[in-house]
């Protein structure tokens, strides 16, 4: 069965079918109002969302399909102490597909372990947000036609924006991207996907202290809000919040082609001057959103019997071996819930969680 956890689960050509599909949607909406009918998307939101939950809905009901779940888990059996993999054990006897976001890294992966129906993230605290990297890149191919050679410069909460960390791994598998990191010293990329060798094979990472010195340079301009509710330390939060905010102004010497995005909320770092620029593409990025999304339903669905399209096999390491060690995160799945651990190597030898990503220590 195929899951989206991470964007990486999709092949590449499993990606680019999707990005397709949801082009031919957009195309010609008629063709698919009833492709869904008869089918249930449960979504299970533990944290907040506007755009991600309510573009689920919407593409499921496009599509003629039908939903249910909820978005406070207080309203649910979670306020009883009922576990992550018990709720999703239950919504899977009920629902054809789950989309589930939730506040603790690695949520998903678990969630997946134990589903009976395809699971996809639609963001789990920090780490990952791949739903939103289909959007983003189906905005990029439709802003400027293309996804390889893209200069591309990512403004704002690079350590806590999982939108980032996600669309960093999907753009390194198209060829010649270059992704330009804007960022305080507080708020950098974390070093798992930073000093990952893989990506470095095929992105050229570029750290600078402005968005004006690479402003002109940018074919995407990547805007991101600082993670107030990921900060464990109020006056840290209040030292980076304003840290980068786009003005008409400093978009003045950008490319006429250039688009900026944005994963949306906005607080302040994009002041509603901007909105009324032609480059401004983030309420088309929301709209490419619902269309990446039911093409990811309908594929999902397609896709979940058939051999040709399964998750890719990850080296973990053997149980005996990951009793020895101990993921550091502590806002990490295996860490609050329990599940079995689960760990891999990388390249450079170190130990990593496999829900997580974050280092592991031995115990
Ligand atoms: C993002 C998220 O939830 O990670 N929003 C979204 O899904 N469109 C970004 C954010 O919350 O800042």
């Amino acid at each position: 069965m195929k899951h989206l956890i991470d964007p990486t689960d999709l092949t590449f050509e499993e990606t680019n079918n999707i990005i397709s599909l949801a082009e031919e949607i957009i195309a010609h909406p008629e063709y698919y109002t009833a492709r869904m009918s008869g089918k249930k998307l449960a979504t299970l939101f533990y944290e907040p969302s506007t755009r991600t939950r309510l573009s689920f809905t919407t593409a499921m009901l496009e599509l003629g399909g039908s939903v249910l779940g909820f978005d406070n888990p207080q309203n649910s059996s979670v306020s009883k102490g009922e576990t992550m993999q018990d709720t999703v054990r239950v919504l899977g006897c009920f629902a054809d597909i789950i989309a589930i976001r939730h506040p603790v890294e690695g949520a998903p992966f678990a969630a997946a372990e134990v589903s009976p129906v395809p699971i996809i993230n639609a963001g789990d605290g920090s780490h990952s947000h791949p739903t939103q990297t289909l959007t983003d890149l189906l905005t990029i191919k439709r802003e400027i036609g293309r996804l390889d050679n893209i200069t591309i410069g990512f403004c704002g909460d690079l350590r806590f924006g999982r939108t980032v960390h996600s669309l960093i791994k999907a753009l390194a598998r198209y060829n010649g991207n270059k992704v330009i990191l804007i960022a305080p010293d507080d708020l950098k990329l974390p070093d798992y996907i930073r000093n990952d060798e893989n990506l470095q094979k095929t992105i050229e990472f570029r750290e600078v202290s402005t968005m004006e010195e690479v402003m002109p340079e940018l074919d995407i301009l990547y805007m991101t809000r600082v993670q107030k509710e990921r900060f464990l330390d109020q006056e840290e939060f209040d030292r980076v919040k304003d840290s980068f905010v786009l003005t008409l102004d400093k978009l003045k010497p950008a490319k006429k082609s250039m688009a900026v995005l944005h994963p949306l909320p906005r607080v302040n770092e994009i002041l509603p001057e901007v909105d009324s620029d032609p480059r401004a593409a983030y309420f088309r990025q929301v709209q490419c959103g619902k269309f990446v999304r039911m093409a990811l339903l309908s594929r999902l669905l397609d896709w979940k019997n058939d051999p040709k399209h399964v998750m890719p096999e990850k080296p973990v390491l053997s149980a005996e071996v990951c009793r020895t060690y101990r993921c550091s995160n502590a806002n990490c799945i295996c860490n609050k819930e329990p599940v079995a651990p689960y760990f891999h190597k990388i390249q450079d030898g170190t130990v990593r969680c496999s829900y997580c990503d974050s280092k592991a220590r031995m115990v």
